[in-house]
């Protein structure tokens, strides 16, 4: 096991960004503390030869200029809040809002952005952040820490937060993986440990519906591919252009097994989360990634391990709420053999 770091470069805005590399000889990942992105991830083949399953950029200019949170840590709140507004103790807040009408992934200047503490242990890294009181408009001075582990055969996220008052949260890290190492991730196929999705609209913001997945091409209870679904008429998927949804996780047993056939990597991901966002990179727009490589929509696949979108107005449903003096935490691992 092993850990190095070296400078990636600077921010417009001249802030330093340093790139870790954690390597165990079999596994090996670079992560930046400029959002605590997983610049690289890579894990060996079928026939033992590295590949990297995750998508992103050779600089810092790249990752600070394109959209898509490529590999980002997200926060305070991942995904949707309908019109970046809540109320909380009886009090009314708005957040900025930069998803149509709603706020999406902690606003403008989300977690994403940010540049994190660092410290060194054995075989992880400990990131944290302190999210100042009115951070794109929620509440409270909330402490966040990610220690990202690099296990024998896989990573762990590990995210904790605190607040000095009652606040909301839901961290997620959105790395696009590509289980080939790059072109279309159609070929892939999915797993999902879910029998209910919530129904979304135009928007992508749930209706508040939540429904079966059988007899509907949102059933991935056994493995499936991608690409036999992505352009149906399901309205969920042909409003999203792909899949882009909330899957509610039946809690016991991996969340997801996604697979390439071609590299014969099959990645297991195991959270604590009760949901998972499963998005085909449908708004993926043509771009040139690491090493000269062409990214373009449905290159990757995104499972956004979170609570469910939106969940401030949903009573019923998990709540995202951190109230002062408790302690959040939460756990997403993704495993790799062949
Ligand atoms: C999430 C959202 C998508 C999209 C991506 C980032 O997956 O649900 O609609 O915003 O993030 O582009």
């Amino acid at each position: 096991m092993s850990i190095s770091k070296r400078r990636f470069g600077f921010t417009k805005d001249g802030r330093e960004v340093t790139c870790f590399t954690i390597d165990n000889g079999k596994l090996k990942a670079e992560i930046l503390d400029y959002g605590v992105t997983i610049k690289n991830l890579f894990v060996p083949d079928k026939s033992g030869k590295p590949v990297d399953v995750v998508l992103g950029y050779d600089s810092i200019k790249e990752y600070e200029e394109n959209d898509g949170y490529l590999g980002a840590t997200i926060g305070r709140v991942g995904n949707r809040i309908a019109k970046g507004k809540f109320t909380l103790n009886g009090e009314d807040y708005t957040l900025a809002v930069n998803n149509g009408p709603n706020h999406l992934h902690g606003g403008l200047k989300g977690f994403d952005k940010a540049i994190w503490g660092s410290e060194e242990r054995e075989n992880s890294i400990i990131f944290s952040h302190l999210s100042p009181d009115g951070d794109e408009g929620y509440p409270g001075n909330l402490k966040v820490t990610v220690e990202v582990i690099l296990e024998e055969n896989g990573i762990t996220l590990n995210y904790s937060a605190e607040t000095d008052k009652d606040t909301l949260i839901n961290l997620t890290n959105h790395s696009y993986f590509n289980l080939n190492g790059g072109g279309s991730v159609l070929n892939h196929t999915l797993k999902l440990n879910a029998e209910k999705f919530n129904v979304g609209d135009g928007d992508c913001l749930p209706t508040g519906e939540i429904a079966s997945v059988f007899g509907t091409v949102m059933d991935f209870t056994k493995e499936r591919s991608i690409g036999n679904g992505v352009d149906s008429d399901e309205p969920c998927v042909r409003l999203s252009r792909g899949y882009d949804s909330n899957f509610i996780l039946n809690g016991e047993g991996p969340a997801a097994v996604l697979k390439s056939e071609r590299s014969g990597i099959i990645m297991t991901v195991s959270t604590t989360e009760p949901g998972v966002q499963v998005y085909s990179a449908n708004f993926l727009t043509p771009r040139r990634g690491k090493n000269g490589a062409d990214y373009t929509y449905r290159h990757a696949l995104c499972l956004e391990t979170q609570h469910f979108p939106d969940s401030v107005h949903h009573k019923d449903w998990p709540t995202c709420v951190l109230k002062k003096g408790e302690r959040f935490s939460s756990k997403t691992t993704y495993s790799f053999n062949v």
